[in-house]
């Protein structure tokens, strides 16, 4: 038998109906955002992510999956989207278009060679917008609450939201002289990986998976205490704007964040779900206002995040959260000879083409199997063919809840229908309810929304 790879996943069954639900989810809700669906390539070349996430982060250092394509061209599979999104931006121009700023979303697959673990995949789908050419800090505050509304539409309740800034150049620079100054008497007592990172980039060693817990680290110098009067300023507009936004949040000042092209606001997105492990970072994220210029487009201020939705499914699974998704057919159509066959193949058609949900017997199943059959599939009507009935063009049919048999004409078939479901309850009861408060930040002004 041949296995899929580590720390790859197939997405199936039930599973799989959860991950369509929070993707028709994110659908709707960028529609109501007004940011437009991007699809750019699985691989690009290496050197976009070597010059766009830097020379210094584990994820280009460590974790990329490289090849030579067959023309011997140096090719990397993503492993974030942000990149391969500012080389279209540049690519197509798009900072000629006279709608600005902006605003793209994107659903793909990303891939890190990290050492497979609960919530850490090597194959995994991020969720992630950028917005390109605005430096307004209201934008950081809307970007910030996408993944909140997201969140708690999916009835995620226990959330914490953590923002910090690294200020502008000279903030970040001089933030820099601080950390090498603090961490280079005691290097010898971090890993071989943060000896390297010293000089080429000390804000790497915050970030260190292996000397995480070291007490160094957590009596490091913070962010805040390096940011000059205008990058202060700004992070406390983009404070100012969540307020308004009735979004609660936590200045930590250890968010460095784990790739090099962040400036001013970061965040990350916690969930504080039993069981999780520490993988529980949910959606991470920030502003890039020198990646644009960097990979040869101009000046242009972003801000972005990007969230892992199999750790969204995750959070869901472990907090037991019921989504409401649909578990059932409305007509399970049955015959026995062949003339009612061909009558329900054009019959599965037509009602379906009419807007029902629709299946119908595939394998040869005797009568008595389609009831079973119609009964695993929850199917709500059964219609059961018959050549006697058919002659006279008219069709049984069967509540299979009631239990109750009726011949129906055909021309009627539709409008009856369409009049039993409307009185059966089908309705699935959605979970997510929510409080005033939280019924505030959900600016699509509610939560029972059609997806
Ligand atoms: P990131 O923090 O590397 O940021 O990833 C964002 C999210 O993707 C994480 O918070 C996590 O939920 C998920 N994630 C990351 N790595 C894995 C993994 N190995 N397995 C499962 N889930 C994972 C970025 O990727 C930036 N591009 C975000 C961004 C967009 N910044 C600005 N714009």
């Amino acid at each position: 038998m041949i296995n899929k790879p580590k720390g790859c996943y197939d997405i199936y069954g039930e599973n799989a109906k959860k991950w369509q639900y929070v993707n028709k989810l994110i659908d709707s809700l960028m529609e109501k955002y007004n940011y437009n669906y991007i699809r750019t390539p699985i691989f690009e070349s290496s050197e976009l992510f070597h010059r766009g996430i830097g020379e210094t982060a584990d994820v280009v250092t460590k974790e990329t999956y490289d090849f030579k394509d067959r023309a011997d061209r140096n090719m990397t599979l993503r492993p974030e989207g942000t990149a391969g999104i500012v080389r279209s931006y540049i690519e197509n121009k798009m900072y000629g278009d006279a709608n600005q700023p902006i605003k793209l979303y994107y659903n793909g697959t990303m891939y890190r060679y990290e050492r497979p673990q609960s919530g850490r995949d090597r194959e995994f789908t991020q969720f992630g917008v950028e917005v390109l050419g605005t430096n307004d800090p209201m934008i950081d505050a809307e970007v910030i609450s996408i993944p909140v509304v997201l969140l708690s539409m999916l009835g995620l309740k226990d959330i914490k939201v953590k923002i910090n800034s690294l200020g502008d150049k000279e903030s970040r620079d001089n933030y820099r002289k601080a950390l090498l100054e603090y961490f280079r008497p005691h290097i010898k007592e971090l890993c071989e990986d943060c000896n390297d990172r010293l000089e080429k980039n000390p804000l790497r060693i915050l970030d260190c998976k292996i000397d995480k817990d070291n007490p160094l680290l957590k009596d490091a110098p913070k962010t805040i205490d390096y940011l000059n009067e205008e990058s202060k300023k700004r992070f406390d507009e983009v404070k100012s704007y969540l307020d308004e936004l009735g979004i609660d949040y936590e200045e930590d000042y250890r968010i460095v964040r784990g790739l090099d092209y962040y400036n001013h606001t970061v965040f990350e997105i916690e969930a504080n779900v039993e069981g999780f492990g520490s993988n529980n970072v949910l959606a991470g994220g920030g502003r890039y206002n020198a990646l644009v210029n960097t990979l040869g487009g101009p000046e242009t201020a972003c801000i972005g995040f990007a969230c892992g939705i199999g750790r969204i499914i995750q959070a869901l699974d472990l907090e037991k959260i019921q989504l409401p998704i649909i578990e059932n057919i409305e007509v399970f159509v049955m015959y026995v000879s062949p003339t009612e066959k061909k009558y329900a193949t054009s019959l599965v058609q037509y009602l379906r083409a009419a807007g029902f949900r629709v299946d119908t017997e595939y394998t040869g199943r005797s009568l008595k199997a389609q009831f079973k059959q119609a009964d695993r599939l929850n199917s709500k009507f059964l219609i059961i063919l018959n050549d006697e009935d058919l002659k006279n063009d008219e069709i049984k049919i069967k509540n299979n809840k009631t239990k109750k048999e009726e011949l129906v004409g055909l021309d009627y078939l539709i409008y009856y229908l369409d009049e039993n479901l409307a009185d059966e309850e089908y309705e699935i009861e959605s979970n997510i309810s929510c409080d005033d408060e939280c019924h505030d930040k959900c600016t699509n002004g509610g939560h029972d929304e059609e997806i």
